[in-house]
């Protein structure tokens, strides 16, 4: 099972607050391959022996352009993987193709986030590493996905099965509870924010739930 932090773009979690965070997490983890963090483009120079995603790019290459966050530029920065299309930062389901495709190319994981079982059947043939069902209502809240939609996760686990897509499910996900229950259902990996950012005590949370990501 693997354990994705997504760090966002909280104040406690971004500029010198996510290097604190990450220097933390690498005392205890480092090596530890379950366990990735999602970094905020702006973080992207932030160097670590963690595992790291970025938390969206575009399907460009090196080349003019301004602003953009071209895919074809990530391996420079030590990216492992690309997350797309997070309820957060949404994307056309042609760009979400496109970036798959591209990510692979350059040798990069791909996790695309949807927000039900009707986006999940969309981009199942993209073929992405992962695919995290994580549904809107239930993000940066108190009550998992684990909790109020078992269902929709045994559901998704069946119309993965037999592609090469691995479920990851993520929304309130907060203590080993949660991550228990996501594995029983089926998940291979869990994504999780707020539980671990906002936490007086994030490593301690993050701890606890590696616990149960064996
Ligand atoms: O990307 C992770 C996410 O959207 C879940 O957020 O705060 O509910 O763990 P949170």
């Amino acid at each position: 099972m693997l354990f994705f932090i997504n760090l966002k773009a909280y104040d406690e979690s971004t500029g010198k607050k996510a290097a604190e965070l990450i220097r933390n997490i690498e005392r205890k983890f480092s090596g530890n391959s379950s366990l990735i963090v999602v970094l905020n483009p702006l973080d992207s120079m932030i160097g670590t022996t963690l595992q790291k995603y970025i938390q969206t790019a575009e399907p460009l290459a090196a080349g003019p352009f301004t602003g953009h966050i071209p895919i074809g530029i990530l391996r420079e920065y030590n990216y492992s993987g690309v997350m797309l299309n997070h309820s957060e930062c949404r994307i056309s389901n042609d760009k979400i193709g496109e970036s798959v495709a591209m990510a692979a190319k350059m040798g990069l994981k791909s996790l695309v986030c949807a927000d039900g079982l009707e986006k999940i059947r969309e981009i199942i043939h993209f073929k992405p590493d992962f695919i995290a069902y994580e549904p809107p209502e239930l993000i940066g809240g108190n009550i998992s996905v684990s909790t109020a939609k078992p269902e929709i996760i045994g559901e998704a686990v069946q119309l993965l099965k037999g592609t090469k897509s691995r479920l990851v499910v993520g929304a309130g996900i907060k203590n080993r509870i949660d991550v228990r229950m996501s594995k029983k259902l089926g998940a291979e990996g869990i994504l999780v924010s707020s539980g671990v950012v906002k936490s007086p005590e994030p490593i301690k949370v993050i701890t606890e739930m590696m616990e149960e990501v064996v």
